[in-house]
């Protein structure tokens, strides 16, 4: 949930101010120092802002760049905003759904809205209030033979299923495995957004060119129109490395780049590893990935 003090930071107004707003939503006293999902919704639907309605996926062909991470912390981030956020789990690993508690090899996954065994509602679980998920898991590492081999339009694997619970949410987070598959291709195929992390590692540029032009060829194939935004995470100031290569970053991928990047923080780690929110503590990795949040919301230009 998202505290006081933030939504006070967010709305730019003093605390007793939001005290007053978060009462009249309420209709009743105060008790806590935090604001539930619904009533954050409410006041900034209020104060003039609009949800977005999008599909936003993470995929990069290198891993360990954060992908997880970022999907994790974006929707989770977004869920607070009040946002109703949907995560997607396409990479067999599972870390995401791991990291968001759903640990059961036995759930039903993406394979079985392929090979129609299960409706795609049958395999939404409830995670918390805003926040859903469609988990993955190992059954998940045929799909993209499956696909490969299926007579039907398998491009449109992910985007057709979705369109049926598309409507119940303002965001739509996908995360993937690192490839270039027949599963990636069908999401983005369902895409509006492709975010791209790369971290500072010398190979991080040659993978990032290889998965834009990538995604420009299937952008070009199947006549898409989705947004490609470059994200830099784990950047760690006190090395050459980190700034050189955002530097390059900038200077090769301006128009592509987010407008924030992500700082190297113990705390990401940590709260993954504990199921923690990183939002509940203070870190510069928190103060990251709300700009981002913001910006994937599109609330950061209404200041
Ligand atoms: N900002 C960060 N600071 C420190 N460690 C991070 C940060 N972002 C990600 N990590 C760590 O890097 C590792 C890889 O992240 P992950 O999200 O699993 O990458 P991917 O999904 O691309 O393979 C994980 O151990 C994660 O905790
Ligand atoms: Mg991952």
């Amino acid at each position: 949930m998202l505290s006081l003090t933030d939504l006070s930071l967010f709305l730019e107004i003093p605390l007793t101010d939001v005290r007053d707003l978060v009462k009249a939503q309420k209709g009743k006293r105060l008790d806590s120092h935090h604001v539930e999902p619904e009533t954050v919704r409410a006041i900034l639907l209020e104060a003039g802002y609009k949800y977005p309605h999008k599909v936003v996926s993470l995929q990069m062909l290198k891993g360990g760049v954060a992908k997880t991470t970022t999907a994790l912390n974006i929707g989770t981030r977004a869920a607070m905003y009040g946002a109703r956020v949907l995560f997607i789990d396409m990479d067999q690993q599972a870390n995401l759904s791991f990291a968001l508690g759903c640990d059961r090899e036995d759930l039903p996954v993406w394979i079985d809205i392929v090979e129609k065994k299960k409706e795609i509602d049958e395999c939404v679980q409830f995670i918390e209030e805003n926040v859903d998920l469609i988990p993955s898991g190992l059954n998940n590492s045929v799909l993209d033979r499956v696909l490969l081999n299926s007579n039907r339009n398998w491009a449109q694997a992910v985007k057709g299923p979705l369109a049926k619970i598309k409507h119940r949410y303002d965001l739509i987070i996908i995360d993937t495995a690192p490839a270039l598959s027949a599963v990636n291709t069908a999401v983005t195929v369902a895409s509006d957004q492709v975010i791209l992390p790369v971290n500072p590692d010398k190979f991080a540029l040659m993978g990032l060119k290889k998965n834009l032009e990538e995604l420009a060829d299937l952008a070009k194939d199947f006549d898409l129109k989705f947004e490609r935004k470059v994200l830099f995470t784990k950047f760690d100031g006190r090395e050459n490395t980190s700034h050189e290569l955002l530097q390059k970053c900038i200077d090769s991928f301006e128009d592509e780049m987010m407008k924030s990047y992500i700082r190297s923080s113990s705390e990401v780690k940590n709260t993954i590893r504990s199921h923690r929110n990183l939002f509940e503590g203070k870190s510069p990795a928190k103060v990251d990935y709300d700009s981002i949040a913001r910006e994937v919301l599109g609330f950061e230009n209404l200041f």
